[in-house]
């Protein structure tokens, strides 16, 4: 039986430290199910088709790898989305310690909702570990410098949302 996993987010936008966890959670499943969240607690910037996009164009760098992906967009909770799509693997990268605490609970709280689905953490690599979105949001909103941190068409979308914005 093919090994499935959802790697889940709120992907607002994706960034090159996503790119890596999708990457590295490619060498552990037969087919990644890329879950971009409508119900993160965050409010986001880019609305959830726009992110589901932005994911769907980017993973088109992985060449043939991408046949294994699927990205969807999903409401409400986590574990139904996993049960729904036959996964029972849920993946979230790690960067670091300050990550713990939240991803340990969130872990934790999704098996206490269903214990039939395992949690794997994949340790972000060294150049991209210190990456995160709302960072990217502010350098792109201050006019800065993101190119590497996210694709070239992540970047053209993010500066044109501020363009618009000011
Ligand atoms: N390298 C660099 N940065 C990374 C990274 C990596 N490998 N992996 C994640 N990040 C960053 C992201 O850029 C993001 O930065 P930000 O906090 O500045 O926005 C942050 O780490 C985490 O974002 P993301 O990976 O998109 O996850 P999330 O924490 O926003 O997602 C959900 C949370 C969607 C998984 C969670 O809210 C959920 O399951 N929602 C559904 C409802 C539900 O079931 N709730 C109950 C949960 S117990």
């Amino acid at each position: 039986m093919p090994r499935t996993g959802i790697y889940p987010g709120t992907f607002d936008p994706i960034t090159v430290g996503h790119m890596d966890i999708i990457k590295r959670a490619l060498k552990v499943v037969d087919k990644l199910i890329i879950g971009v969240a409508l119900d993160s607690g965050k409010a986001p910037v880019f609305d959830l088709k726009t992110r589901g996009k932005l994911v769907r164009e980017d993973i088109k760098q992985l060449g043939t790898a991408a046949s294994r992906i699927e990205v969807r967009t999903f409401s409400g909770l986590l574990v139904k989305f996993a049960e729904e799509n036959g996964a029972r693997l849920i993946i979230r990268g790690l960067r670091a310690v300050s990550d713990f605490e939240y991803e340990f609970q969130m872990a934790c709280m999704n098996d206490r909702l269903n214990p039939g689905i395992e949690t794997v953490f994949l340790t972000a690599s060294e150049d991209t570990h210190f990456i995160s979105s709302r960072f990217v949001k502010q350098i792109a909103r201050l006019d800065g410098d993101i190119s590497s941190f996210v694709s070239p068409n992540v970047a053209k979308h993010l500066k044109a949302h501020f363009r618009k914005k000011s």
